[in-house]
């Protein structure tokens, strides 16, 4: 697209400025053409300005995601090869899981700026405001049906490994799959899966990070155990490079989960702040406490009541009472 390799040539422009006649000619389109894209250009946010005798120059990125800038230099084999981005969607899962059944490929990335509905764990609803990442992976593991609660532990090693490549933060994992900093939630993770007694067909893996938007958007309940990579990091998050970090670690892990789950196993246990703490886990109006002992080989958590016993806990929600 013409106005795409415009905006290309201005931001790869050493001198700053890029005459309109240069760009008429590499594009090998009108100077009124090129005057039309620039204008587009600007009514997508971007600031340009324009000096008569120099060219055009960017002054302003604004912060939505570029279609065809998301895949640049990403160098994954599956994961991210094919990337759909929406301005708004219900739900990125619900899509993925529909582009699943129509066939799509393996490791397709749906995308979007803005989620209407949201979906959490336990039926709970995702706020999605803009500034943050919501997207979701098409998988098509060939493991047992009762072995896909693993991929969310591959997706959460990913996302914490990430956000602690690339933005030098020390994220961590909550039980299952939650993304902690200081204490607060900063992502999550939802998969869902279309299966056969003994055969996935396919799984959406959801993930959400909240990135840059203000706390504010946020009811004061679901605030209160929030943050933002941004307010984390004291500055303002890139989010294309972060998607691709997250994407390229996501792609790494599941190759190894593929062939030995153990290693993911390891690695989330490395990541996580469940495990060793006192915690209270609450799941369908069940409370009960006790010491969070690991993880078995289908990443449930065991955890030690008072009475010496062992509970085994598929899903709900843990709160650490004690570290
Ligand atoms: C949770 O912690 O409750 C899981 C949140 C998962 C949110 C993500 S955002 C992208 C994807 N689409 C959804 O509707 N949900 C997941």
């Amino acid at each position: 697209m013409d106005k795409e390799k415009i905006l290309q040539l201005l931001r790869s422009s050493k001198t700053g400025f890029t005459s309109g006649a240069v760009l008429a000619t590499r594009l090998g389109i009108s100077r009124t053409m090129v005057w039309k894209h620039i204008k587009e250009l600007e009514r997508e946010g971007f600031g340009i300005e324009a000096m008569p005798s120099r060219g055009y120059r960017i002054t302003l990125v604004p912060d939505t995601l570029r279609q065809n800038e998301l895949g640049q230099g990403l160098k994954t084999k599956s994961i991210g090869k094919e990337i759909r981005l929406f301005p708004e969607v219900v739900s990125t899962n619900t899509l993925a899981m529909e582009a699943a059944v129509q066939g799509a490929p393996e490791g397709t990335v749906i995308i979007a700026e803005t989620q209407t509905g949201g979906k959490g764990r336990l039926g709970r609803t995702w706020i999605s405001p803009r500034g943050n990442l919501y997207f979701s992976v098409v998988l098509r593991p060939q493991i047992p049906t009762h072995k896909a609660p693993l991929i969310t532990l591959v997706g959460a090693v990913a996302v914490a490994s990430a956000i602690r490549t690339y933005c030098s933060i020390p994220a961590t994992i909550k039980w299952p799959n939650d993304i902690f900093i200081s204490g607060k939630k900063v992502a999550g993770l939802l998969t869902e899966m279309s299966a056969e007694p003994d055969r996935i067909r396919h799984i959406a893996l959801g993930i959400g990070v909240d990135v840059n938007m203000e706390l504010q958007e946020l009811p004061p309940d679901v605030r209160m155990h929030a943050t933002t990579l941004a307010h984390e990091a004291g500055r303002a998050i890139d989010r294309k490079p972060l998607l691709q970090q997250i994407l390229r670690d996501l792609e790494h892990w599941y190759r190894i989960f593929l062939t030995s789950e153990g290693e993911v196993l390891k690695e989330w246990e490395k990541l996580n702040m469940t495990i060793g703490c006192r915690v209270t886990i609450s799941n369908a109006g069940e409370v009960f406490e006790g010491l969070a002992q690991g993880i078995d080989h289908e990443g449930r958590l065991l955890v030690t009541l008072d009475d010496h016993t062992t509970r085994i806990v598929a899903a709900g929600d843990v709160t650490i009472v004690k570290r």
